[in-house]
């Protein structure tokens, strides 16, 4: 299957390992388990994944997501309502919805600073002012958000990736989470948190999601989940988890109404995996992959770059934030770290100030180890000679 247009998202240059990507490596696809899925959805002698789907979603798959979902320990072993789940053509797909159904053109979004860099995006298509909030090692700064609502700033929205976040890989706090939540409900604005790496621990599990915590029948929070972290990006399929009322403002919305459930045939792929298995399996055998990606990363960190950077090791997600000493600027690196067969995203990437000229992320999903050793080593001649 040869075209002169590109297949996929992204092209690496011949020779180039690429750290600035958070997408699976191509080993980690799992390939046989969605060609078993695909002949059970396709065998079943019926033509309802073909049709047009369900508002909310597939409903077989709005159960068994509900069910695995409520037997996760990153959900707290929380029964899922399936009247809380709606499905999504993926994260991007649904904060792309919600910020339709909760905001107009003018209004402002609060973000974290640094933020996961494709997000503003999104927002700008929307008409949104961008805001940045600080964050540190415990997520976003609630103290510091409190004081600009107190300075009467009004968010519509709030974008927050509370869990691995993306780029730094810190966890927000659970007290943290139930001030914002606090906050939120207060001030009237709606988070939007998403959550595309929350089953994606590589230890104990982090806090539950923060639509757990919002017990308002109108609801504050904006949870999402993806299947592209934990099955295939390219299913396009995730959801919405929320109180009743905002699934309900999902379903009333003219996409869903016009186009039917989406994302619809996905969903019935992903819930053959669910009902064989196999999304159960694919879902451990990530964890027990990245984790020894995270602590290779991790080791070759601490041998070949002591005293040239600062890092935090991550407990999930995909990403290193990595701070450069001695004032080194990672923008200014970056041709030299190409040119040496090695590149990675910048920490400017990540602001919407232009900050974190010091620093960079770099993602350990789409290699393996020995790949990444190599990556670290030619990053690690760049850093200690620029
Ligand atoms: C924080 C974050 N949100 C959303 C996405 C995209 O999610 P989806 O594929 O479900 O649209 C990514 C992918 O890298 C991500 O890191």
């Amino acid at each position: 299957m040869t075209s002169a247009l590109p297949s996929l998202l992204i092209s690496i240059p011949e020779g180039v390992l690429d750290l600035g990507w958070g997408h699976p490596s191509p080993d980690l696809h799992p390939t046989e388990a969605l060609r078993i899925a695909s002949e059970r959805v396709l065998s079943q002698q019926s033509a309802v994944p073909l049709q047009y789907g369900a508002v909310q979603g597939f409903g077989p798959l709005l159960e068994a997501l509900a069910d695995f979902l409520s037997s996760q320990d990153a959900y707290g072993n929380q029964p899922v309502d399936p009247g809380s789940l709606f499905l999504t053509a993926g994260a991007s797909q649904g904060i792309d919805l919600a910020t339709t159904i909760c905001a107009q053109s003018g209004d402002t979004v609060f973000v974290e600073e640094p933020t996961y860099y494709l997000i503003g995006r999104i927002f700008l298509d929307h008409g949104l002012n961008v805001v940045g909030i600080p964050t540190d090692a415990n997520g976003l700064d609630t103290e510091a958000l409190e004081a600009m609502l107190r300075d009467g700033h009004r968010p519509r929205l709030l974008y927050v990736i509370p869990a691995y976040q993306n780029p730094t890989g810190a966890t927000l706090s659970p007290d943290r989470r139930r001030k914002l939540v606090q906050l939120a409900q207060e001030y009237g604005f709606t988070i939007l948190a998403d959550e595309v790496y929350q089953l994606l621990h590589y230890g104990p599990p982090p806090p539950p999601p923060l639509a757990t915590m919002d017990d308002t029948e109108e609801g504050s929070v904006v949870s999402l989940g993806s299947f592209s972290k934990i099955l295939a990006p390219g299913l396009r399929l995730g959801w919405v988890h929320a109180s009743p009322d905002i699934v309900q403002r999902f379903v009333d919305s003219g996409v869903a109404a016009s186009g039917g459930g989406l994302s619809h045939f996905a969903a019935a792929m992903a819930q053959a995996t669910l009902e064989m298995g196999l999304l159960q399996k694919n879902v451990a055998e990530l964890r027990r992959v990245y984790a020894t990606r995270r602590d290779a990363v991790s080791r070759l960190l601490t041998t070949d770059l002591a005293g040239h950077v600062d890092f935090n090791q991550p407990d999930g997600g995909y990403f290193f934030w990595l701070t450069l000493l001695d004032g080194k600027d990672a923008d200014g690196l970056l041709p030299t770290a190409q040119e040496a067969g090695v590149s990675y995203r910048p920490g400017t990437a990540f602001s919407s100030v232009g900050g974190f000229r010091d620093s960079l992320r770099v993602s350990f999903s789409l290699y393996e180890v020995g790949d990444l050793a190599e990556a670290l080593s030619r990053l690690g001649q760049v850093i200690r000679s620029g």
